[in-house]
């Protein structure tokens, strides 16, 4: 039988906020940022183990408390330059002790709002898939591609067009050679395809956004805060 493992790669800077701090551990509803998604991984009852990946400079990590989260939880100081090295170096250390067939599911920190029903939905579709997949949100804009000169040079159409989120969910050892072929990508679906598979698209929704600059602190607490009070 294959076990489920969870990693959050949080070495980035989080440029785009605009911060001091890393926005990995700016404050949200109370807690630094990061600790919503592993609070919601460790709740999450097929996950054996979430691996949260940090850059070896940082020094953020130790200012909270994270022993209400422990008992799951694995620290790995391998943080890259780039996301995809995030996730391959922290896979790397996961081969030591899991199956090539085990499944992994990657989760960006900055995806703060992400609930426990849509980590086992994900599971449930793919738990018997060959390829593996992703949450992802069918767009619903007008999609433009912007010129040089900051004016629309083109209108994309939205048909079949899909956000990408995280959780993206493959076999340990797939991704593994995905991401050696493949180190450029922004995601782990990404590697996936140029390997010419096909990962799957799982419908999510608009909630699980990925919190990237200043405004959208208040949207993801607005939406943490109601569920706490629901
Ligand atoms: O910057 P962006 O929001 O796209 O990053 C997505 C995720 O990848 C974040 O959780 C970030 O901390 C992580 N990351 C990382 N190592 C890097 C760059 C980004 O773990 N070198």
């Amino acid at each position: 039988m294959s076990r489920f493992f969870a990693i959050v790669p949080a070495a980035g800077s989080g440029s785009r906020m605009g911060a001091k701090r890393p926005k990995q551990y700016l404050e949200l509803a109370g807690r630094p940022m990061l600790w919503h998604a592993l609070a919601t991984l460790t709740r999450v009852s097929r996950i054996e183990r979430v691996c949260v990946v940090l850059s070896p400079e940082d020094e953020w990590w130790e200012e909270f408390d994270w022993q209400p989260l422990a008992e799951r939880l694995q620290v790995l100081r391998v943080g890259g330059s780039t996301r995809a090295g995030s996730v391959a170096n922290a896979l790397r250390v996961l081969a030591a002790d899991l199956a090539a067939e085990d499944w992994v599911l990657v989760h960006d920190a900055a995806r703060a709002c992400l609930t426990e029903a849509q980590v086992d939905g994900l599971i449930e579709a793919l738990a018997d898939d060959p390829v593996g997949g992703l949450l992802a949100q069918p767009v619903a804009d007008t999609l433009k591609r912007s010129g040089a000169d900051g004016r629309v040079a083109a209108t994309v159409s939205r048909e079949a067009m899909w956000q990408a989120q995280t959780p993206q969910m493959f076999r340990l050892g797939l991704l593994r050679e995905a991401l050696q072929a493949k180190p450029g990508v922004t995601d782990e679906a990404g590697a996936v395809e140029a390997l010419g598979l096909c990962p799957r698209l799982i419908a999510a929704d608009a909630t699980n956004f990925k919190l990237t600059y200043p405004q959208d602190l208040a949207l993801a607490e607005l939406i943490l805060r109601a569920r706490s009070e629901a």
